[in-house]
């Protein structure tokens, strides 16, 4: 059991959480994340490490709540406890100087972004970071990237902060400005990073996505996680998640993300008939 010890809400269904976790906290890094039972009936559902104290033992997540999963988890409280906690898991982000380098974090995937703003600063990189959201109360940790970004901008699809655009078009308006990126990274919702490799692609410039496919084990045996990049199989759990955004099959993985839709629906509608009950 792993206990919250401190939870805040971020914006409407997106609540952060701080759980004690310690021997994840010791060991994580940024671009890993882990996989987490809510209960021990509950599915194994993946969140990215968004931050991490090893000297207090805990690690922090940032939920969106999508279905019956991350439903359950956001009604959790402070010293409530989830069933277990396996990570930190996946390959670590590739942090290194590059030299100008922008992070673009879209919806509840700027959580995954922060802390790869962090280490890539640290790394001595300059680091422009672009968070986008629907619109202005669905964006989440502006103040966190202000400090931690060299430069930050903002998108929002209906112009309620920032510039009114999609995450790739404040790209390619940075990139006509003159804006030299060495590399760039992207991580939200799957057709963000789509249209975002896209926009890059006809510069050459070297693109980074964190993948998103539904995953059971995290060890690399179930198959789940199965995604096409350069014509190759790879498990995102232990291949990835992050992969060259411009050799990815983004067609098969958005197919294959939507699998369980009926499932998933079923699983919400009980989850909701067990509130007005009151007991399952
Ligand atoms: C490496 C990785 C990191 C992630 N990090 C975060 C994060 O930091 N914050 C966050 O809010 N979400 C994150 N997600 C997505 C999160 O795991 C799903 O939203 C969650 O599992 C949905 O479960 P549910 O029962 O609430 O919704 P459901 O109704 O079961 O599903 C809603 C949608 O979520 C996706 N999904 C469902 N089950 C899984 C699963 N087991 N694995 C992956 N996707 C699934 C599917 O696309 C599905 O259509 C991450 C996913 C991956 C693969
Ligand atoms: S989640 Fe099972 S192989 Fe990746």
């Amino acid at each position: 059991m792993n206990k919250i010890v401190a939870k805040k809400i971020l914006a409407q269904k997106i609540k952060l959480i701080e759980v004690f976790a310690p021997a994840v906290a010791h060991k994580a890094l940024a671009g890993q994340f882990v996989i987490l039972r809510v209960d021990d009936k509950g599915e194994r559902i993946p969140l990215t490490l968004v931050d991490w104290d090893p000297s207090k033992g805990t690690i922090t997540l940032i939920l969106l709540e999508v279905g019956a999963s991350t439903e359950k988890l956001g009604q959790f409280e402070v010293g409530d406890a989830v069933a277990d906690i396996c990570g930190p898991l996946g390959i670590p982000s590739e942090i290194k100087p590059y030299g100008l380098v922008c992070v673009v974090g879209g919806g509840v995937g700027t959580a995954s972004a922060l802390p790869i703003v962090k280490a890539m600063r640290q790394a001595g990189n300059r680091v422009v970071s672009i968070i986008a959201a629907k619109s202005v109360d669905m964006l989440i940790l502006e103040d966190e990237m202000e400090k931690a970004a060299d430069e930050l901008f903002i998108a929002t699809d209906d112009g309620t902060k920032g510039q009114e655009c999609f995450a790739c078009d404040m790209v390619k308006i940075l990139l006509e400005k003159g804006y030299k990126f060495d590399v760039v990274y992207a991580i939200g919702p799957t057709i963000m990073m789509q249209t975002v490799a896209e926009t890059t692609r006809p510069a050459g410039i070297k693109t980074i996505v964190s993948l998103n496919p539904i995953m059971v084990d995290g060890m690399g045996m179930c198959g789940a996680c199965r995604v096409s990049v350069g014509g190759k199989t790879k498990f995102a759990c232990v291949d990835g998640p992050e992969f060259d955004a411009h050799q990815v099959d983004f067609l098969e993985l958005r197919k294959r993300q939507a699998a369980f839709l009926k499932e998933e629906k079923l699983a919400m509608l009980r989850l909701q008939e067990m509130g007005r009950r009151g007991h399952p």
